[in-house]
């Protein structure tokens, strides 16, 4: 079996478990706003799916998610997750000899797409207490080089939960704007946290921001988010789109009734996964070993070190497996780092995370002793 479809059919069997309690994915499981679901409804009662979108997203859509992150005067397009509008920015901006710059960990995609348009990747390591769990502007400065074409940011970070603060947003782009890169700017989770800034704000021509309804809105499975930027570069990037006739109908008319309720309805979502975290925090404070680095966390995700309690992450994750929980290994996220620490989303059931939590001194023990290789993604 080739290496793709062993990694389809392990996503397979997830989607298609019964009951299985999604604490892996930074997937939001809140129950959905009934707008949410009328808008998906009415879509398809009338059948509205037949034609295409707009190309670059419904107008009241674009219109919505620029105002979502208030930045007045840039442009969006739609597109098919933000993911997609990450892999478009990657190719129109990098090339053969070019570089990307980002962090480690950070999120793995983006430097699998510079990669396969010849581009090289440099990380700037930010895990572990010497650095603080984020990135020191310095340690930017010293890691551009004269290809360095983009920076990636993931803000906050996925997976430590960390965000940048104002001065650091200040000093990323005064460093990108001497450098002439670009700044892609990955705000997937800002809706999450405490403080954020926004890049664009301060240099609105070469910082790219990227948006998503998977995380916030829990639309995951429909796939719909975007990129903001200078008109200029919408232009640009409008010019050869994955997506040229549209993205998913039915996903955009979702959206745009989430935006109708986001302040409605997003506050105890919002509030319900940091009691999440609170709950979490308490659970391994009381385990000594047991680390929680960032608390509180300004995703819907956390990370839990588990590398002083001598257990391997894939073992913890292969116990939780056994008990129809998904949790992520560390080294989905980063080969340097991951034998430290799993990921846990908490945008879930507080069921969900009490049966975690509940499980978590068992699930410790069965961990250690397992040795078994477990093939995970
Ligand atoms: C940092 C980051 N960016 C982008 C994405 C993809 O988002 P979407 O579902 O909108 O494609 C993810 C998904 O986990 C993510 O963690």
């Amino acid at each position: 079996m080739r290496a793709f479809e062993a990694r389809n059919a392990h996503f397979d069997t997830l989607v298609n478990t019964p009951d299985l309690r999604w604490l892996g994915q930074n997937t939001n499981h809140a129950k959905a706003h009934p707008a949410v679901i009328e808008a998906i409804v009415r879509c398809a009662r009338d059948e509205e799916f037949h034609v295409y979108a707009p190309p670059a997203g419904f107008e009241a859509l674009r219109a919505g998610i620029v105002a979502d992150f208030g930045l007045e005067g840039q442009a969006a397009l739609v597109s098919d997750g933000a993911i997609a509008s990450l892999y478009h920015v990657c190719h129109a901006l990098l090339g053969p000899g070019d570089e990307l710059v980002t962090t480690d960990p950070t999120w793995n995609w983006p430097m699998a797409f510079a990669r396969s348009v010849g581009a090289g990747v440099r990380q700037v390591p930010i895990y572990g207490p010497e650095y603080g769990y984020r990135l020191d502007p310095a340690r930017l400065a010293d890691a551009m080089r004269p290809n360095t074409k983009v920076v990636y940011l993931v803000d906050p970070n996925n997976p430590l939960g960390t965000a940048c603060t104002a001065d650091e947003i200040a000093e990323i782009v005064e460093i990108v704007r001497r450098s002439g890169a670009y700044l892609i700017h990955d705000c997937t989770y800002r809706h999450f946290a405490h403080e954020h800034h926004l890049a664009a704000k301060l240099e609105p021509e070469r910082t790219v921001t990227i948006y998503s309804f998977s995380k916030w809105l829990g639309l995951a499975g429909l796939r719909v988010g975007a990129v903001i930027a200078h008109p200029d570069m919408v232009e640009r990037l409008a010019g050869a789109p994955p997506n040229n006739l549209g993205s998913s109908l039915l996903a955009q008319r979702a959206a745009m009734a989430g935006l109708a309720i986001k302040d409605e309805w997003f506050p105890a979502v919002l509030a319900d996964q940091r009691g999440n975290q609170a709950l979490i925090k308490a659970a391994a404070d009381r385990i000594p070993g047991l680390v929680m680095p960032v608390y509180p966390s300004n995703g819907n995700f956390i990370v839990l070190e588990c590398d002083a309690l001598g257990l391997r992450p894939e073992a913890l994750v292969a116990a939780y497996a056994e008990h129809r929980i998904m949790i992520r290994q560390g080294a989905y996220h980063t080969p340097t780092f991951g034998d430290r620490f799993v990921k846990v989303s908490v945008s879930v059931p507080r069921a969900w995370v009490e049966e975690f939590v509940d499980l978590l001194p068992a699930m410790i023990e069965r961990a250690r002793g397992m040795n078994a290789d477990v093939k995970l993604f």
